[in-house]
């Protein structure tokens, strides 16, 4: 696997594949990897000839300057799993080499209702971030497929709109999310957790299994109201679990028209003893 920390290396190395004819693949990450991402390398190795993963903890998208700090780094891993994947390039940028002109935006995308509800209602500016780097990365890459985890399902969304909005001519593969044997959505976060608040974890994603066996036995909003109250009682705080349909033109329907299709439930909570923030979701119909 080639590791590049610099920009131009990079780029001189890609350019060179693709004039081979290579369809290159990219997996963006912040690290911390887990099987959930380490099947992103996956797909993306079946279906391109060249698997690019980065690496970069993006401060521009951190709303709580404490998330930042405490988001586990465990590079050396990391490489370990990535060399074993196949992974044929690896970039390791520093914040400076992602940001040499400081921090502040340098445009404003329009990503319309989507970045104000549900995560972009409890993470001012978090969606800003996230489109400042993966628009940066996609322009360095120069990616043929672009794989992302349904885990972050609102930034699939994202994702999928700054592509279409700035035309960059990539196509977005969408990745089922991975669970442990439990039940819990594979998350870096969860690295955060002790084993007692990990067994605890395990409401979340109990929680919308419980949505999608009882739809139809209720309103929406009775479900949901039920699955608030239950994660409440075991030690959760909860940002929003909601759900929401897919437009046609991406966007979300929220709070969802019933009877719409596809129905997602999705969720933010806080585990509070160990205040470790976890989102999920499902699709519930
Ligand atoms: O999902 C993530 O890990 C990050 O939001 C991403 C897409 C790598 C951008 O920093």
């Amino acid at each position: 696997m080639y590791l590049f920390k610099r920009k131009d290396d990079l780029e001189r190395h890609l350019s060179i594949a693709r004039k081979e004819g290579k369809r290159i693949g990219f997996v963006p990450t912040m690290g911390a990897l887990h099987q959930g991402h380490l099947s992103l390398i996956s797909a993306a190795k079946e279906n391109t000839d060249l698997v690019v993963c980065s690496i970069f903890v993006n401060p521009t998208q951190f709303n709580d300057p404490a998330d930042f700090e405490k988001y586990p780094i465990t590079i050396d891993q990391d490489i370990l799993q990535l060399t074993a994947t196949g992974t044929d390039v690896l970039f390791l940028p520093s914040v400076q080499e992602m940001y040499p002109n400081g921090l502040a935006p340098e445009m404003h995308y329009d990503f319309g209702p989507l970045e104000t509800v549900l995560e972009g209602a409890h993470r001012p500016g978090h969606f800003q971030g996230v489109g400042q780097v993966v628009h940066k990365l996609l322009n360095l890459v120069r990616p043929d497929k672009l794989f992302m985890g349904q885990k972050d399902f609102q930034q699939c969304l994202i994702i999928n709109r700054l592509i279409k909005i700035l035309n960059l001519g990539v196509e977005l593969v969408i990745c089922p999310t991975l669970r442990e044997q439990d039940g819990l959505a594979m998350s870096s976060r969860n690295l955060r957790l002790n084993p007692t608040e990990r067994q605890n974890a395990l409401h979340i994603s109990r929680a919308l299994y419980y949505i999608k066996d009882n739809l139809t036995k209720g309103s929406l909003k009775e479900i949901t109201g039920d699955a608030i109250n239950e994660l409440k009682g075991k030690g959760f705080d909860v940002d929003y679990l909601d759900m929401v349909s897919i437009l046609p033109d991406g966007n979300v329907d929220f709070p969802a028209t019933p009877g719409k299709e596809p129905l997602f439930a999705v969720v933010a909570a806080r585990e509070i003893s160990s205040n470790v923030r976890l989102i999920d979701n499902m699709r519930v119909n």
